[in-house]
């Protein structure tokens, strides 16, 4: 076997396949394999593989001007990219700050959150809330705000004490028998409000979500409600919200923001898989006047950057795949391709004695599996089912994207979804029926 000199994700065993090239919802590998990407990666490619648009513009980019640092000059991809998304001011966000990806994103939305207290001279407001069964990104920041036990766990020592976290809105795990959705709701919002109360609610600089929690729990919308009870918490208490729109962003619902559907707005949004579909490495935070306004009237700066802020490339990119989105009319598509996906996946697997619950929105669906579907047991974290599914599914040419951990960040299965927002019915039903298929294959494999 010749050594692969990449540190792959898995260090063990043989190293991954090249993938050669890509087309639509496919990708190939140099042994010959076709998968279909049903997971877009990490819900990143929304417009598919090589979508000839985005690959002009990347080239005619690279070919004009391929890098400027940003403390000389601005780009005109990126001054289009901004105004493509906060000229209209939705929801207030009037500036955008282009970062590398979504972690990037975090890190610069949580400081710029700090920032802004500091320079309105409120500097006691050093504490985040976020919540358990969370993801905002794997650098320390981004770690630190984030609720998944198994992520944080071994690096602990190192993770910020200026965040605490409270339930997350996961009604299949935590809304109790006896309570109504409006119940669960109010039980969650008074939970918010206790946290405020003990940590001193002029000692909070924001309050931090996922409207539709994704890789930690499985495509979770929240019960109706909760943002605007959230949102209410919050300027009530002189707060900011942050949203986390990094997966669930950019279209991937059916609305091009996640929070549209919810009633509110943030004071500061984080995106960045579907901002550039995987064509390059981009993320933003979205910014209110408000917030950015302050700034300028202190010190007259955002104290922060990267080396790579703004690339003329990504942000070509980028704007590149929204006017695609937005020409090509694909938010009714992943309206109308995210409910044909949501049916086939109730037809295949709803009466599945291994399937507690099919959710999310739009393409962003979500599978948890359990060992009984009465008591909604997860099985045995020991026997990696969600690997197991993952690796039966590649087998049969799909890629999707199972993880562990869903109930409590230990135990806990799930199966996320998140297909190119292109994916025609027929591919539809080939997902369903190869992704039906390997979760029988791995679940036949545990008697084994
Ligand atoms: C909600 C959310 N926030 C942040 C991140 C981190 O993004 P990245 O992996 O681009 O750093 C992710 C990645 O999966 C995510 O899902």
């Amino acid at each position: 076997m010749t050594i692969s000199r990449v540190l792959h994700r898995s260090l063990r065993g043989a190293p991954p396949p090249v993938a050669t090239g890509g087309h639509g919802v496919w990708l190939q590998a140099a042994d010959g394999r076709r998968v279909l990407d049903a997971s877009g990666g990490a819900a990143v490619s929304c417009l598919g593989h090589q979508h000839p648009k985005v690959v002009a513009a990347i080239q005619l980019q690279a070919g004009r001007l391929a890098y400027a640092h940003t403390s000389f000059f601005s780009s005109e991809p990126a001054e289009a990219l901004a105004d493509a998304l906060v000229g209209h001011e939705p929801g207030g966000l009037a500036y955008a700050y282009f970062v590398s990806g979504g972690s990037e994103a975090m890190e610069a939305a949580l400081k710029m959150a700090r920032q802004y207290f500091v320079e309105t001279g409120q500097p006691g407001r050093g504490h985040f809330i976020a919540r358990r069964q969370s993801y905002h990104g794997n650098t320390l920041g981004a770690l630190a705000a984030g609720g998944n036990a198994w992520r944080r766990a071994p690096y602990a020592p190192l993770l910020s004490h200026a965040f605490s976290h409270v339930s997350p809105a996961f009604a299949y795990r935590e809304q109790r028998a006896a309570e109504t959705e409006a119940d669960f709701t109010a039980r969650l919002a008074a939970e918010l409000e206790a946290e405020f109360q003990r940590l001193g609610p002029d000692q909070v600089a924001a309050f931090v979500a996922e409207p539709v929690v994704g890789a930690t729990a499985g495509c979770v919308p929240a019960p109706a409600g909760y943002f605007r009870a959230v949102r209410a918490i919050c300027d009530r208490h002189g707060a900011l919200l942050i949203l986390d729109e990094v997966m669930c962003g950019m279209g991937r619902t059916g609305t091009l923001h996640a929070w549209e559907q919810e009633g509110i707005a943030p004071d500061i949004q984080a995106v960045a898989k579907g901002l550039g579909g995987g064509y390059q490495p981009i993320g933003a935070v979205l910014a209110s006047a408000r917030v950015v306004d302050a700034l300028r009237d202190g010190s007259g700066a955002f104290q922060h950057g990267h080396t790579y802020l703004a690339h003329p490339v990504a942000c070509a990119a980028a704007l590149a795949v929204q006017e695609v989105i937005r020409e090509e009319g694909l938010l009714a598509q992943v309206q109308a391709r995210g409910a044909l996906l949501d049916q086939r996946l109730t037809e295949r697997l709803g009466n599945h004695r291994h399937v507690g619950d099919i959710r999310g929105r739009g393409l962003f669906r979500g599978i948890e599996l359990v060992a009984d579907r009465a008591t909604k047991a997860p099985f045995d974290p020991a026997l990696k089912l969600h690997a197991r599914v993952k690796a039966a599914a590649f087998a049969r040419g799909l890629g999707c994207y199972p993880a562990g951990g869903t109930v409590d960040g230990v135990q806990g299965d799930h199966i996320l979804l998140a297909p190119p927002y292109i994916i025609a019915p027929d591919e539809i039903d080939i997902a369903v029926d190869r992704l039906g298929g390997a979760i029988d294959d791995a679940i036949a494999s545990l008697a084994a």
